[in-house]
């Protein structure tokens, strides 16, 4: 049997959302305002937990300034998993909140052995000129690298010495407790990512005001970790942090997107030919053996993965896509019929995407990161 792992750093095997919302204490989301109901990956339940929302619901309904922060692992090529976490940034930039977001260079270092000038060139390159292309306003943003928090001596004390701070606070036990496997730079990395959630409620920042991380639900340990810590620390006060929790993008194979497998995504710079064949070739079908049989009993719209990507990201037409399940629940639509669909959205969407991305170079993301 294949080991189950499932931390901050490594997701394996089956998930069991609904096991994990009890295990970690978070909240499923349920009624929400009409803004987020306008989108789909809050409609469709694709952010489907949180902790706190309704500190960040009530700030906006009293137009109170709010952050919303999350951070990446500069990691292998941009894919559509990717989207999940940027749609969500830009949702928030356009609500309203202040924008914090972290490249995780040195997380990458310490964990998986890739040097910072990697992640910087990763980082640019992949995930900051896709955030752009997808409509992220670097304007009203601070991003920055945990190896180099700013330009601003100030700015960049408090950050690191917020981290430093902390570490007072947390016993050895706790980390273990938190984590299972512990090493030093798993801990220093839980640290700075704890850093990271709280440090823009310091003075020399925002002050304390309400703060929002959207994240996969395998950060969740860190933000337990980091909300404990935020209500001992004596030399600050904190504004409790707020959480919400996405499921994982599906890879076309099934089991998790990841950076590492070339046929489980699909990139944002792949081809329509590469992506017809991706999709004709990996997308894991919810149809029967036989066409015979498919037709007479009819496929699972529930685990195939060309339905689960247009749900997440690519049909938002609420009537459209009930037509498509229904069909190709009762057996009217086949698994080509479906693949089609996807193949013609996808490309579409990424034929737009790719025009943006050729029109943005390195020294634009550049003259953002001095902050
Ligand atoms: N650990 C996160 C990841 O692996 C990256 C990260 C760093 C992060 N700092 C953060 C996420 C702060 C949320 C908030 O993807």
């Amino acid at each position: 049997m294949k080991k189950e792992v499932f931390d901050p750093w490594e997701v394996s095997g089956d998930i069991d959302y609904g096991k994990l919302v009890k295990k970690f204490g978070v909240s499923h989301l349920r009624e929400l305002p009409e803004v987020f109901e306008k989108n789909v990956l809050f409609r469709r339940k694709v952010v489907f937990a949180h902790r706190d929302i309704q500190r960040i619901l009530e700030a906006k309904k009293k137009g109170k300034k709010f952050v919303m922060m999350t951070g990446l692992m500069p990691t292998g090529k941009f894919h559509i998993g990717h989207m999940l976490v940027a749609q969500q940034m830009i949702f928030w930039q356009k609500l309203g909140a202040k924008v914090y977001i972290a490249v995780a260079d040195i997380e990458a270092h310490n964990t998986r052995n890739q040097s910072l000038k990697e992640s910087r060139e990763i980082a640019i390159e992949q995930y900051i000129k896709n955030y752009i292309a997808l409509g992220l306003n670097l304007k009203n943003c601070e991003i920055y690298f945990q190896s180099d928090r700013s330009r601003d001596g100030k700015k960049a004390g408090v950050y690191y010495r917020l981290q430093n701070l902390l570490a007072r606070h947390v016993t050895f036990n706790e980390f273990k407790g938190v984590y299972g496997d512990v090493t030093p730079g798993k801990m220093l990395s839980a640290l700075l990512q704890a850093s990271d959630m709280l440090h823009s409620q310091l003075p020399e920042l925002e002050g304390p005001c309400p703060v929002v991380v959207p994240v996969g639900i395998d950060q969740d340990p860190h933000l337990r970790l980091a909300r404990d810590l935020s209500q001992r620390i004596k030399e600050s006060k904190f504004v409790q942090i707020s959480s919400t929790y996405n499921v994982f993008m599906p890879g076309l194979k099934g089991g998790k997107m990841s950076s590492s497998d070339g046929s489980s995504f699909i990139a944002m710079t792949d081809s329509a030919k590469e992506v017809e064949s991706k999709v004709k070739k990996y997308a894991f079908s919810g149809g029967r053996e036989t066409l015979d049989e498919h037709r007479k009993k009819g496929g699972n719209p529930d685990v195939d993965v060309s339905y689960q990507y247009l749900k997440m990201f690519f049909e938002d037409d609420d009537k459209k896509l009930k037509k498509i399940y229904d069909d190709y629940k009762s057996g009217k639509m086949l698994t080509s019929e479906l693949k089609e669909i996807l193949i013609e959205k996808l490309n579409a969407f990424l034929k737009n995407h790719q025009k943006k991305l050729k029109e943005i170079t390195k020294k634009d993301i550049e003259k953002f990161l001095d902050n």
